[in-house]
């Protein structure tokens, strides 16, 4: 049996959501970082053959949050099991799944499987709203029964391993930054759970209702973590351009799987 370890990097839940999903088949002890909560704080982490590493990230700008390189760097396998996973807001994941895999097989893991699947878009959540619903609870059940059963076959005859193949190109896709900013409105209490939570400290926690703009990457943590719901975008910009997406992207996307 192996010990299950679930990462995931999650401000709006739903990536976590997915990660716990497929981490609920799997049997035994396990292990939980939370880059969100632990961001810039975990120390070396080396994982053993016996292990397996469940790792979530959300598409930003079609790519990881660049933010979470620095905690990855930090997770070194020994020829580790890994199930990359990549959750994005149907527009497109682009290369980010790609990216994840290549910076696992790069610190000493082994991708066994790998998914895209989708969620309501954190910034836009008229955008795949409520999703994942229960068409994709089944896809991710699927993935998972999938994933089992190779395990057991690179168990039982780890020669016959094939490095898999996901979507993506090189060089990766830029990054264009998200030019909308949550800031806090008259509901705020100044309680400070968004400051403690943002993980590029944008907020100042002595005074929360200010952010720092230039150092927001527009995570989305503040606005769901936030008990008053005082975290929003400008209405005057987000009104328009929600609409322009939902419209953009309305087209159902469906959860995809490689092994
Ligand atoms: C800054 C930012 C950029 C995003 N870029 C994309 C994207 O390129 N493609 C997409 O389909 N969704 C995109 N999304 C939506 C998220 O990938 C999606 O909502 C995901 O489910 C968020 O995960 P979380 O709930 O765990 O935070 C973006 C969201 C944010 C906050």
């Amino acid at each position: 049996m192996f010990k299950v370890s679930e990462v995931f990097f999650s401000p709006g839940s739903t990536t976590k959501k997915v990660v716990k999903e497929i981490s609920s088949k799997f049997d035994g002890e396990k292990d939980c970082y939370d880059l969100l909560k632990e961001h810039n704080k975990i120390i070396l982490q080396e994982f053993q053959e016996d292990e397996l590493l469940i790792i979530g990230l959300p598409v930003f700008s079609g790519r990881i949050p660049q933010i979470v390189k620095v905690d990855l760097e930090n997770l070194k396998g020994n020829n580790t099991l890994a199930i990359p996973v990549v959750v994005y807001g149907n527009r497109d994941y682009d290369d980010a799944l790609l990216e994840l895999k290549e910076i696992l097989d790069k610190n000493g893991f082994k991708t066994i499987t790998a998914g895209a699947f989708v969620a309501q878009h954190s910034i836009f959540p008229e955008t795949a709203k409520n999703r994942p619903d229960s068409k994709d609870l089944e896809k991710i059940n699927e993935f998972t029964t999938k994933t089992i059963e190779k395990i057991e076959d690179y168990t039982n005859n780890k020669e016959n391993f094939k490095e898999i193949t996901v979507p993506g190109n090189k060089p990766y896709r830029e990054i264009q930054g998200v030019p909308l900013k949550p800031t806090s409105n008259k509901n705020c209490t100044e309680c400070g759970t968004c400051a403690t939570l943002c993980p590029t400290k944008a907020i100042d926690i002595e005074n929360p209702k200010s952010t720092d703009g230039s150092k927001c990457i527009t995570c989305t943590a503040c606005i769901y973590a936030c008990p008053e719901d005082a975290r929003e975008f400008n209405k005057l910009m987000f009104v328009p351009a929600s609409k322009l997406f939902a419209k953009k992207c309305s087209e159902r996307k469906e959860p995809e799987f490689f092994y």
